[in-house]
């Protein structure tokens, strides 16, 4: 007969740096409600799979510092099989999983809402570096991804600015232009292109040459990933004219994702881990913990599913502004 006391963890989806800190405070918090804890390796794969470990508080030492996911993650494509979910229900169940702690983004939050679809009491903690995800101001590992940015562009910077060149620069971030627009905020960028607003070639020609006009001796031009002109593309353009600074291109990549979290995400994760333990130990279940403004709250997943955060306006404004 399965324990249903047990509190189960997993990690889905890209892995954020933070991602661990939540794990840890999941475990710990859930051992001092007197629960058992189990963490399920490999995301909705290794739960379909039984890829279940007791975690004790020791389980747990030492990983609060490092970047990724001691239970290992992935993108689980047979999980979004209804058959598998169900049959990953009652392995967790006779496993002695009673509820489940579900760090990840919005695609991994989706499936948890499936679960609790299928009955298992379910909690989500948001945790991508694209903070895309509705209902909360921030994911965890946003603003450790946003760190590495900004040491990657002020290093750029140095090497543009002794060259006389502008640097084209792609973030991450999939369909959302957050961490682009943040990025160009705190980077003296002079112009940032994102998948929410349209653009092309003649923007960044007409932005670099203004910019070298105005005296400048460098541009940092910010381009997210999802954005209608990919940097390869925009390269040639610049190439085919004179826009009076010549160009080089730095894609960032999976950098992003990794290093030991910021003192910021620790923070975020351990408050979320903790609130997802309290919530589901007082019978709340079926919810996303989020921030709002400086609080860790609850929010029914209901509300969070089929709904994407988007970037403040006021970023895009700020951009323009700030580059003068
Ligand atoms: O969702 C996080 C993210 O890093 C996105 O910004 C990016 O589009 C995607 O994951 C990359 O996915 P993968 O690591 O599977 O290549």
């Amino acid at each position: 007969m399965a324990d249903e006391a047990a509190i189960g963890v997993l990690t889905s989806g890209g892995d954020a740096p933070g991602m661990n800190a939540a794990i840890r405070a999941v475990v710990r918090t859930g051992l001092q409600h007197g629960r058992k804890v189990i963490g399920v390796q490999n995301g909705y794969d290794g739960l379909i799979d039984g890829a279940y470990r007791p975690l004790g508080a020791r389980d747990v030492g030492n990983i609060l510092t490092h970047g990724g996911t001691m239970l290992y993650t992935r993108r689980s494509e047979r999980f979004l099989d209804p058959r598998r979910q169900v049959e990953a229900v009652q392995r967790a169940r006779a496993a002695g999983i009673g509820t489940l702690v579900i760090i990840g983004g919005e695609g991994s939050i989706q499936g948890a809402n499936a679960l609790a679809g299928h009955g298992l009491p379910v909690a989500a903690i948001p945790a991508s570096i694209d903070n895309d995800v509705f209902g909360t101001d921030l994911s965890i590992g946003v603003d450790t991804a946003l760190n590495t940015i900004v040491g990657a562009i002020d290093r750029l910077r140095d090497t543009a600015s002794s060259h006389n060149r502008a640097f084209l620069v792609e973030t991450m971030g999939r369909h959302c232009g957050y961490l682009a627009l943040v990025a160009g905020v705190v980077c003296g960028a002079e112009l940032v292109l994102v998948p929410e607003q349209k653009c092309g070639a003649a923007d960044v020609l007409a932005a670099i040459r203004n910019a070298h006009d105005r005296g400048k001796t460098n541009a940092i031009i910010i381009v997210a990933e999802g954005a209608q002109c990919g940097i390869g593309e925009l390269m040639r353009a610049i190439e085919a004219t004179d826009v009076g600074l010549t160009a080089r291109a730095s894609r960032l990549g999976h950098i992003q994702r990794g290093g030991s979290p910021s003192a910021l995400d620790r923070l975020l994760a351990s408050r979320m881990g903790v609130k997802a333990v309290q919530a589901l130990a007082a019978g709340q279940a079926n919810v996303m913990v989020g921030l709002d403004g400086n609080s860790v709250r609850l929010v029914p997943l209901a509300q969070v599913i089929g709904r994407k955060r988007a970037p403040e306006d006021e970023l895009f404004a700020m951009v323009r502004t700030l580059a003068l």
